[in-house]
């Protein structure tokens, strides 16, 4: 093994992962370890976590073949399930949306509605499109992260389930630059569909206010 995890360099212990910082030949990158679950049986639970790593992981090396900006991957230890993928410096878009301005949050969602409309046609599910899986670089760049609920479907409905949570996230944690950063997006996200596809895109987008009536959806929120 080519790496060595610090403890101390842990970032997140999250009910899926832990993620540390570290090096990785000199390189600065983050360790995305899928930890055993005791309460799964152990074969199973090494199944599940070895599948949702290669998952991650595949899906991250295909995306970025799209030209999409997510983490490199470096390194997969299916055995272990870790996921070594460049460390990415900035800052996430849930902490920095209250320093930015009208232009440049309308420039940001732009630019994330383009990224999710070009995983959408290639028939790319992200599962987490949330404000804190979106890191903003120094020089500005927008990244993707956190594939864990990555998923593969051709689907509307699993496209607007995608493009609800995002919507979701923003009316209950951004409530003040919701219309402006909701607006953006789907700007972002219908320019960068192709145009003889432009009616599927019309229908992801309309479908996404019928999920919002659909009584599943608030039985959900009422169970939080
Ligand atoms: N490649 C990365 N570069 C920089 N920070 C990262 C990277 N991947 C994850 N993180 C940090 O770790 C946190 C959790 O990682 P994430 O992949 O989103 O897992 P979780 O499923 O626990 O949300 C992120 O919110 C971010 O702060
Ligand atoms: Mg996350």
């Amino acid at each position: 093994m080519n790496y060595e995890i610090e403890k101390k360099n842990l970032i997140k212990k999250g009910a899926e992962a832990s993620l540390n910082y570290g090096k990785w030949f000199n390189k600065e990158v983050i360790f995305k370890h899928r930890l055993p679950k005791n309460y799964r049986i152990e074969q199973l639970d090494k199944k599940i976590r070895t599948s949702r790593t290669l998952n991650e992981a595949r899906a991250l090396i295909k995306i970025k073949n799209y030209g999409i900006n997510v983490p490199c991957v470096y390194e997969i230890d299916s055995e272990e399930s870790i996921i070594t993928m460049d460390y990415i410096h900035g800052e996430k878009l849930k902490d920095l949306i209250k320093k930015l301005n009208e232009d440049q949050l309308e420039e940001y969602f732009k630019k994330l509605g383009t990224f999710i409309s070009i995983l959408h046609q290639n028939g790319h599910i992200h599962g987490d499109i949330t404000t804190s899986n979106v890191i903003i670089t120094p020089n500005k760049e927008l990244f993707l992260i956190d594939f864990g609920l990555h998923d593969y479907s051709d689907t509307i409905e699993d496209k607007s389930v995608d493009i609800h949570l995002l919507k979701r996230v923003l009316m209950s944690s951004h409530g003040n630059c919701f219309e402006l950063c909701y607006k953006a997006f789907l700007e972002g996200y219908r320019s960068c569909y192709q145009s003889k596809f432009l009616e599927e895109c019309e229908s992801i987008i309309s479908n996404i206010d019928i999920i919002e009536t659909r009584g599943r959806y608030i039985k959900k929120e009422k169970r939080r």
